[in-house]
């Protein structure tokens, strides 16, 4: 089994304790209900760091009102089998008390790559987020934490976060895993009827058709009209499908694209909502 600690304290001792011994430290911060993508985020720290810290909190600072934050699931016994599975070597899951303890009154505000996409359907998501995380990264003082691009927008907002304030991290991006039909595997994959869970499989589909035309030089305005149309007839709404700059997630003005482009999507199956995203 796994180490397990809850409070920055207990959280601290260990990690002073390894630096004592000289050990490079690796960060994986989740919100549980852990899958592969999660623990190949474990397997890229590894191969960074002689120990490996993850951390569990489902952050109610980045769900809004209505949002899933009650239902998320909350799977803490076998999430801390699966870490052991995979080498990592603590797990910190701390309460909400312990993160936001009485009279907490602090936030971190971010622009640049925060804006549109997500930001459009989730204004406050992106706030809560980096709250959590620079808090994160301060208890557990890695040298480095691991992202998903599965959250592609998130990593960019954390990379500029770590570069704008200064924290002294290095922040990895690790490529998305993805179920056998394409679908990005997430946590809230679990909320999907078998119906929904087929019609799922179709955004990355459609995201790999447009990224495929965008890159042999086809013009990105009805490119990406026609991806939003075919993703239309598939799912229940389509809160974006849009080319991006690849590095700072500021809209293309080009009739084409040159340089490094992203395209991005948010739809919704049933009350679900599927974000993915890929390289052109
Ligand atoms: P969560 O959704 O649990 O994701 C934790 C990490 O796993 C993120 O870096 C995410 O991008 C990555 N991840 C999720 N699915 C993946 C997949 N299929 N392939 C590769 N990586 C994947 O993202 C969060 O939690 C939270 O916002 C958090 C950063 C922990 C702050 O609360």
């Amino acid at each position: 089994p796994i180490d397990a600690v809850d409070t920055v304290a207990a959280l601290r001792r260990q990690v002073q304790s390894w630096r004592k011994d000289g050990h490079r430290i690796g960060f994986v911060p989740t919100m549980g209900a852990l899958h592969e993508g999660h623990l190949s985020l474990v397997t890229r720290a590894l191969e960074d760091a002689d120990r490996v810290v993850a951390s569990i909190f489902v952050n109610p600072a980045q769900f809004a009102q209505g949002e899933d934050f009650d239902t998320y699931p909350r799977t803490l016994e076998s999430d801390a089998a699966k870490l052991a599975g995979a080498g990592c070597h603590l797990l910190f899951a701390p309460t909400v008390m312990e993160m936001y303890p009485n009279g907490f009154a602090s936030s971190v505000h971010v622009e640049g790559p925060a804006f549109g996409l997500e930001s459009q359907s989730r204004p406050h998501f992106f706030g809560g987020v980096a709250t959590v995380v620079t808090k994160l990264l301060n208890q557990v003082q890695p040298d480095l934490a691991v992202f998903g691009e599965k959250d592609y927008q998130q990593l960019l907002v954390i990379r500029r976060l770590a570069r704008d304030l200064d924290l002294p991290v290095d922040i990895v991006g690790a490529e998305t895993s993805r179920d056998r039909d394409g679908l990005a595997l997430s946590s809230r994959n679990a909320y999907l009827s078998p119906a929904e869970r087929e019609r799922a499989g179709r955004l990355n589909v459609i995201l790999a058709e447009l990224a495929r035309e965008i890159r042999s030089g086809q013009p990105l305005e009805p490119a990406q009209m026609a991806a939003r149309e075919r993703a239309e007839a598939v799912f229940d709404s389509v809160d974006y499908i849009e080319v991006r700059d690849a590095d700072t997630l500021e809209p293309i003005v080009a009739e084409r694209v040159s340089g490094p482009a992203r395209v991005l999507a948010a739809v919704r199956v049933g009350k679900t909502r599927l974000i993915d995203n890929m390289a052109v």
